[in-house]
């Protein structure tokens, strides 16, 4: 499976000079990682002026941090999926825990926005995970059914699993690659039940939650995970590629 590294800018950097040039630096490094597929999320009002500077690499792909669950309409400051994918965007992440918790995102929302999204042809990024003193199994697979009642096989395929311990955001406290693990194989077997076995391999489980230069590795050694949502760290150019190389010398 081809392993996949998204980026998280949030709402961040402050400035478009400072977008243009993160962005510039970012670019610089994804040459380390020809073998992994590079998502860049960044605020959307950026989109425009930083896709005009994009390099053509077949495995960089541009991605957002939300989307609205109609298509079009009077629903005030939002942004629906098809406009991000005219935009140029091939990802989205749902259900991110700043908005299930800042923005009262409910599950039922959430599975609003992942057909949405399937709709427009993107592919979604279910953010998942439990908040410090919750059980992991019990949040997830809530989170998990919930989020992805009534979704189709066909969507189900365009889809990939974040798996986000709330405690583990922005904390420098990351996830033990041992229990990130863990949560993965639990996964699995929700998706197994609610789609089959082929299917559940073919969905990939990333892991998001302080990562950084150190821990990247073994999130994809011990973990096997398929990939990683990297927030701060993804603001950092130098230390976002050493992050990509770290991968790249996994798949040789
Ligand atoms: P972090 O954020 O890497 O800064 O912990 C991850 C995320 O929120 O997706």
């Amino acid at each position: 499976m081809t392993p996949i590294i998204v980026a998280n800018w949030k709402m961040n950097p402050k400035t478009f000079k400072q977008a243009e040039l993160l962005f510039a630096n970012l670019a610089k490094q994804f040459f380390l990682a020809s073998k992994a597929d590079i998502v860049i999320c960044p605020p959307m009002i950026f989109l425009p002026v930083l896709k005009s500077k994009a390099p053509q690499l077949k495995n960089f792909f541009w991605g957002a941090q939300n989307c609205h669950w109609e298509r079009f309409g009077a629903y005030t400051g939002e942004i629906s999926a098809d406009l991000l994918k005219n935009a140029g965007c091939r990802y989205v992440i749902i259900g991110h825990s700043e908005r299930r918790e800042y923005l009262k995102e409910t599950d039922e929302m959430i599975n609003w926005k992942i057909q949405a999204a399937f709709k427009a042809g993107l592919r979604s990024i279910l953010c998942v995970g439990e908040k410090e003193g919750e059980e992991m199994a019990l949040t997830v697979e809530k989170q998990i059914r919930s989020g992805l009642k009534n979704v189709s096989s066909d969507a189900a395929k365009n889809l990939l699993i974040a798996y986000e311990p709330v405690w583990a955001i922005g904390s420098g406290q990351p996830c033990s690659p041992d229990d990130a693990m863990g949560a993965a194989l639990f996964i699995k077997r929700v998706l197994t039940n609610l789609y089959d076995r082929r299917l559940a391999e073919e969905i990939k489980i990333i892991y998001g939650g302080s990562v950084d230069v150190q821990n990247a590795a073994a999130y994809f050694i011990e973990a096997k995970m398929d990939g990683l949502l990297v927030g701060g760290v993804s603001l950092m150019a130098k230390e976002f590629g050493r992050i990509l190389k770290s991968i790249q010398q996994l798949y040789p």
